[in-house]
Parts: structure tokens; C-alpha cells; sequence
């Protein structure tokens, strides 16, 4: 199916929904019928084998990968309830010991594999969230509609155009939208654009199922409100239009 896609997907802020959006937009990939592999790079704090009801699977990890203890294959999981799917846990300890360009290697030694690469960064812009920059070809930026988390990702966005240049692709997804009782959600959300500074791709309403289905590690409901949101922007990142409805 062509070139491989190296997503990267970030915020700058922890607890605003990376590792959901990684889970669930690669479940919609997957659904359309590309190969995609996820890439936690939370070293130390794993979650996406529980997400995806994948814990315990294999007994490697990257950083065994990195470290020559086990071929790339050997780490990756391959999900039995959602065909083309697959997990490469992120190292048990930290990143100490790793290079940059362990990263990068190992993204291009698999990449023929794969249609798209999705690489969860930890919070912040430490050495997980610089390893995937280093490996990635384009960003989703995801942010909730909160003041704190946009600057965040506002600084996180200015950090990537001034290392990666200005022609790296940069998308901005606004996850738990409706969270907060007070106000219409609508003007927010072109405030928040607006700060970010980074094209809209998609919106993610909040939504119970998602918390729920991450912590039992299932698939999203398909009659769950964020199913559809999560279905498109896997449309859009693959260049199909699709209309932005928020209701
Ligand atoms: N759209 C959403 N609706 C409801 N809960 C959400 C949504 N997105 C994320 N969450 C919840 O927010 C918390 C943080 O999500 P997570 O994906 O782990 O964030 P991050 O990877 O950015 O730290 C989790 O408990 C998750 O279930
Ligand atoms: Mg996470």
C-alpha cells in the first residue's frame, strides 16, 4: 500500500487522551484494512497492551530490540480481536542508553511492514516525545479544551516546526469536548485552534465508553459517540474528506 506513515502523537500535557487517540484511531485504521503498529514511548509507564487487551503477550520490548537481545519481531504483538493491528511495548526501564537514531532505525526496519506507524509519546517534550520526533514524518497534536493544556500544546507544536521544519505535517485533534458543564463548547473550540495554531482534523466528544473500553481493553462500541469521530479522522489522515460535524 505505498509508503509508510510515521504519526507521531502528542500534547505536551499527560491525561488529555494520547494514548486513547493512539489506541483508537490505529482500531480504525486497522478497520479500513491498513497494517498499522503502535509504538508506546512512555518507557517505565506501559498502558497500551492493557488498553488493547494485549498484556502479557510477549516477553520483549523494544528496549530488548534495541538492546540486540531479540529480532523486531520477536517484541511485536499482534492483536487477535482487531486484524492488522499490532503493539511494540516501550522499554520497561527509561531511555537511558538509547540513541536517537535507535529509533529511527528500528522505525525503518519494520516500516515495510506497515502502512502507519503510530508512536504515543509520553508527556512533555522529554526523551520519548524527542525519540518519536526524530522518527516520525507527521504529528497529531491532541489537546482538551482547557487553558493549560493548549499553551502546552502550543509550545510542543513551535518546538516541532523549529526541529522537523516547516513543511512537517501537523494536525490537531480536541479530545473530551463537552466535558465541562459551563457554556457552549463551540466558540471554545475556535479559541482553541486559534492558540494552537495547527489545522483541525477531528474532535473527540467526552465520552464514557472511551475510558471504559481503554480500561477493559476492548474495541470501542460502534453506537459510542466517539466511534464515528475516531472512523474519520482515520479518513482524513489517509486524505479523504470528510465534513467536521460537532454537534
Ligand atoms: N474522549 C474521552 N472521553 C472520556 N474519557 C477520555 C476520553 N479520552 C481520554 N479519556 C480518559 O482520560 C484519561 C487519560 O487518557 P490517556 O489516553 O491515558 O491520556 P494520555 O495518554 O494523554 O496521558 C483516561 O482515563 C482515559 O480513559
Ligand atoms: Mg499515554
Amino acid at each position: 500500500m505505498g509508503l509508510t506513515r510515521k504519526v507521531l502523537i502528542a500534547s505536551g500535557k499527560g491525561g488529555v487522551g494520547k494514548s486513547c487517540c493512539s489506541v483508537f484511531l490505529g482500531q480504525a485504521l486497522a478497520r479500513h484494512g491498513f497494517r498499522v503498529l503502535l509504538v508506546e514511548l512512555d518507557a517505565g509507564l506501559r498502558g497500551l497492551d492493557l488498553m488493547l487487551g494485549m498484556e502479557n503477550k510477549s516477553p520483549y520490548d523494544m528496549g530488548d530490540i534495541l538492546k540486540g537481545l531479540c529480532d523486531p519481531y520477536d517484541a511485536v504483538t499482534v492483536s487477535d480481536s482487531q486484524k492488522g493491528l499490532s503493539l511494540l511495548s516501550a522499554p520497561a526501564g527509561d531511555w537511558s542508553g538509547f540513541q536517537h537514531a535507535d529509533l529511527v532505525w528500528l522505525c525503518r526496519e519494520i516500516s515495510a511492514y506497515y502502512d502507519w506507524i503510530l508512536l504515543d509519546s509520553p508527556a512533555g517534550i522529554g526523551r520519548g516525545f524527542r525519540l518519536g520526533m526524530d522518527a516520525a514524518d507527521r504529528a497529531l497534536l491532541v489537546v482538551t479544551p482547557d487553558p493549560i493544556c493548549v499553551r502546552d500544546a502550543a509550545s510542543a507544536s513551535i518546538l516541532l516546526e523549529r526541529e522537523k521544519g516547516s513543511g512537517f505535517s501537523q494536525r490537531l485533534i480536541v479530545n473530551r469536548v463537552g466535558k465541562t458543564a459551563v457554556g457552549d463548547s463551540l466558540p471554545d473550540l475556535d479559541a482553541v485552534i486559534d492558540q494552537v495554531a495547527v489545522q483541525l482534523i477531528g474532535v473527540v466528544p467526552e465520552d464514557s465508553s472511551v475510558s471504559l473500553s481503554a480500561a477493559n481493553g476492548v474495541s470501542l462500541p460502534v453506537a459510542s459517540k466517539a466511534f464515528l469521530p475516531f472512523e474519520n479522522i482515520a479518513w482524513r489522515l489517509d486524505g479523504d474528506y470528510r465534513p467536521l460535524a460537532v454537534q
